[in-house]
């Protein structure tokens, strides 16, 4: 494929449309090991290598548009969360990020937890080995069957999202003649600062049971007359990519009241808690995350010390982490295809997938970065719009980026940070056919989810 240069598009210094982008790098070749998972960087020839095998090669072997999922960067993070947290506390790996049958295995082997919100995910935790009392349930709708399904296997917990849902599973377990650990969600009344549709502490919304106007204290009171239930403790979960530790030391205060307030009504002190996941990742360059001991101390400074001054024994910790896990542990790699300078404006540079593969940034107008990463270039910045090949203008991947301005179709062009939410919400519109999750370590590469073939498609359509 031509490696030629196309005539050049407008250049950063030229461009003065809205839009949200910082000055370029002082040199594009330079990767921010910030956005990269931790075995990426440049080879002799300046061609990005993962897990020490060449992007070119991987494009190669399994085609793009496709994600790499670096196993050891994703190991190595399960440990950094579970270390940070200890013997006393438990992390459970949101799986709603990226779920499958390998990142169960290695869940089980790193000594995690998994959170699941599906009979899908249930299904796949289960049959990849996950031991059941190590899986936690969560949903604000799970239906009969899902929950018959999770009781009859034995799982670890339910977390209760309704008054509705506290007798329904009370009901199934006492059918299956069990009592059923459960944690009830409340809802705390923060405001995470996030994207609105991924806030979900704040009252007005489906999730959980107000803490607000004794909603909570009441469904606590009903989960405990129930003979098919062991109410094991309160679960929060405030939203997600929060960078800002405070939303969680308030929802920690709040939950440890409750556990008071359990104890003063009740005279049982409920032994865990549980402080959903959340952790914001880095993006771009801008984004600067905590680490897992520093999140860890932060939660349980918080809870030590109000349990001290509500004289309760400290519980037992549990978090979720999704994001954290396994968001910074996966690219995605693109062909760049057609390239169309829009004079005064930007570059318009297209690429094989698009909002189908990546859904992120049209639905929470979501940051990423990109890098050219098949060669190096010493060409002047460029200001682009990465898009996808999708019928919408919306399909955007990048929204305001810089790449080289000798960039050409054929290159390839990578997306760091994209391990958690794009595959798991990838779709098939206009056809797509979903890419592959590729696992390298230590140079080897294995598909984990194999591409969708257009046979996959017209399988299901049976009319
Ligand atoms: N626990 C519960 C109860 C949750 O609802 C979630 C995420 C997590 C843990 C994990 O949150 P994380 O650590 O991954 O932020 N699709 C959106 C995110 C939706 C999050 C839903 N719940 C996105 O792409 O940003």
């Amino acid at each position: 494929m031509s490696r030629s240069a196309h005539p050049a598009g407008p250049r950063h210094a030229d461009v003065l449309t809205e839009g949200h982008y910082s000055a370029p790098a002082a040199d594009l070749n330079v990767l921010d090991e910030k956005v990269w998972s931790r075995t990426v960087t440049r080879d002799a020839d300046g061609g990005l290598t993962v897990g020490g095998i060449a992007v070119a090669r991987l494009a190669e072997e399994f085609g793009t548009p496709a994600y790499f999922l670096d196993e050891s960067d994703f190991r190595a993070r399960c440990r950094a969360w579970s270390e940070a947290f200890g013997p006393d506390a438990d992390v459970f790996y949101a799986g709603k990020a990226f779920l499958s049958r390998a990142v169960v295995r290695w869940l089980k082997e790193e000594g995690l937890n998994l959170d699941v919100c599906s009979g899908g995910e249930l299904t796949t935790a289960l049959d990849a080995g996950m031991p059941a009392e190590r899986i936690a349930f969560h949903g604000n709708n799970k239906t009969v069957a899902e929950i018959e399904r999770a009781v009859e296997a034995g799982i670890g917990r339910i977390v209760l999202d309704s008054f509705q849902e506290i007798v329904r599973v009370a009901h199934i377990a006492q059918r299956h003649g069990v009592r059923q650990r459960v944690q009830i969600r409340v809802t705390v009344g923060v405001e995470a600062h996030t994207h609105e549709f991924i806030a979900t502490a704040h009252e007005d919304q489906k999730f959980g049971i107000a803490l607000a106007d004794g909603q909570a204290a009441e469904a606590v009171r009903r989960a405990l007359s129930l003979d098919g239930l062991d109410l094991i403790g309160v679960h929060s979960h405030i939203g997600s990519q929060i960078f800002d530790m405070a939303g969680f030391e308030v929802s920690a205060r709040r939950v440890v009241q409750l556990l008071a307030e359990i104890r003063d009504e009740h005279g049982v002190e409920l032994p865990e808690i549980d402080l959903g996941g959340g952790l914001g990742i880095a993006y771009t360059s801008e984004d600067d995350p905590r680490e897992p001991h520093e999140i860890a101390k932060a939660l349980s400074d918080i809870v030590t010390r109000e349990c001290e001054a509500a004289k309760l024994r400290t519980p037992r910790i549990s978090v979720e982490p999704g994001r954290a896990i396994v968001g910074p542990t996966a690219f995605t790699l693109y062909e760049v295809g057609t390239i169309k300078p829009l004079e005064g404006l930007r570059t318009y540079v297209s690429v094989d997938g698009g909002m189908s593969d990546n859904i992120r940034t049209a639905l929470y107008d979501a940051e990423y970065s990109v890098a050219l990463v098949s060669r190096t270039s010493d060409a002047e910045p460029m200001l682009v719009r990465v898009v996808g090949k999708h019928c919408e203008s919306g399909d955007i991947v990048v929204k305001d980026a810089f790449l080289p301005a000798d960039l050409a179709p054929g290159d390839l062009i990578a997306v760091p940070a994209t391990g958690a939410y794009c595959r798991s919400m990838a779709s098939n519109y206009n056809h797509a056919l979903r890419p592959p999750v590729v696992a390298v370590r230590d140079g080897e590469a294995r598909v984990i989810v194999r591409r969708e073939t257009e046979e996959d498609l017209l399988r299901l359509d049976v009319g």
